[in-house]
């Protein structure tokens, strides 16, 4: 069977390169893309979701549709420091040409994954898990149909929004427990092994050497991403979400291990920390894994083999 996507995300040049990965790659199909507020305000993100799109060729059969406008408790949180004003700053977009889906974000995942046989969709949310959670709550039936939840966020050792927490977590720690705690199985791909995702000086230059639009796209994104992370201090950039389809694609490419998850709610230092509790061998019913490195050369081989089966 296809592995079949659902991209929920919030673009956010990694969550861009996640989307090109997903399109470039025969061995998974984007079902739809639906876009929550994170990096940037919803309309930005959305807007964005629509042009990477238009970059890649996508089929105009693929809905895109607008999510979640903030956290289901909390106030919206964005990350212009690291994305910019309108989310993707940096390089030239085309103007969407295709219309967004009507249905919010939170239908269209409930309607294809109940439309699809069970098994057939996996759920691969690259922001806050807001949608996810909302979707959970609608319709609780999609836990059972849903292969797999493939989450880029959180970390065990490692965080980034504050010492133990990450950016997508930590903006909507409730949704993130919702989402973990279901029952489905769940992959957390977190800062431990995304931190390792790295783009170095030789990576690089095979992505400019590949030669397409999208390829292009890529060294624009990076350039602007790879000087926003110098900034705190990062000698090459960590592009975190195309981690996540990457594992989808090729298991082999991540160290995981199964442990039992959870996300830190009440927390005065540590609100919104991912906690693995990886003392012991997992009980039975664990259904949770963490991911904790990435072969990074073989990841990126596979980035640059997309790019060039793109536009
Ligand atoms: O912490 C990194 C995550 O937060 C990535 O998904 C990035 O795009 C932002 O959403
Ligand atoms: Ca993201």
């Amino acid at each position: 069977m296809t592995r079949r996507l659902i991209l929920d995300c919030d673009p956010g040049h990694d969550d861009a390169i996640a989307i090109l990965l997903a399109a470039g790659d025969p061995g998974v199909e984007i079902a739809a893309i639906t876009t929550v507020s994170g990096n940037q305000s919803i309309e930005k993100v959305t807007r964005n979701a629509l042009q990477i799109a238009e970059l890649a060729g996508l089929d105009a059969r693929i809905p895109i549709a607008q999510g979640a406008h903030r956290p289901l408790l909390r106030e919206a949180e964005h990350a212009p420091e690291y994305h910019g004003e309108s989310g993707l700053d940096g390089p030239r977009l085309p103007e969407p040409t295709r219309a967004l889906d009507p249905r919010h974000a939170v239908q269209l995942i409930i309607d294809t994954v109940m439309a699809s046989e069970p098994g057939e969709i996996t759920l691969v949310p690259t922001g806050a898990l807001t949608n996810i959670a909302l979707a959970v709550r609608l319709e609780p039936r999609i836990v059972e149909r849903v292969r797999e939840v493939v989450f880029m966020g959180g970390g065990v050792h490692v965080g980034n929004h504050g010492p133990f927490s990450e950016f997508n977590v930590a903006i909507d720690p409730e949704a993130a427990a919702i989402v973990i705690d279901a029952g489905w199985p769940v992959t957390m791909i977190g800062l431990d092994a995304t931190h390792q995702a790295v783009v170095t000086p030789e990576i690089r230059s095979r992505l400019d050497a590949v030669g397409t639009r999208s390829a292009a796209f890529v060294g624009e994104l990076l350039d602007f991403y790879g000087a926003a992370y110098a900034v705190y201090g990062f000698e090459h950039p960590p592009v975190h979400d195309p981690v996540t389809v990457a594992q989808v694609i090729d298991p082999t490419l991540v160290r995981t291990v199964r442990a039992p998850l959870a996300v830190e709610l009440t927390g005065t230092h540590t609100l919104g920390m991912t906690v693995a509790d990886l003392r012991a061998e997992a009980p039975e019913a664990c259904c949770t894994w963490v991911a904790l490195g990435v072969e990074n050369d073989r990841f990126w081989t596979l980035v640059e083999s997309a790019l060039a089966r793109l536009p």
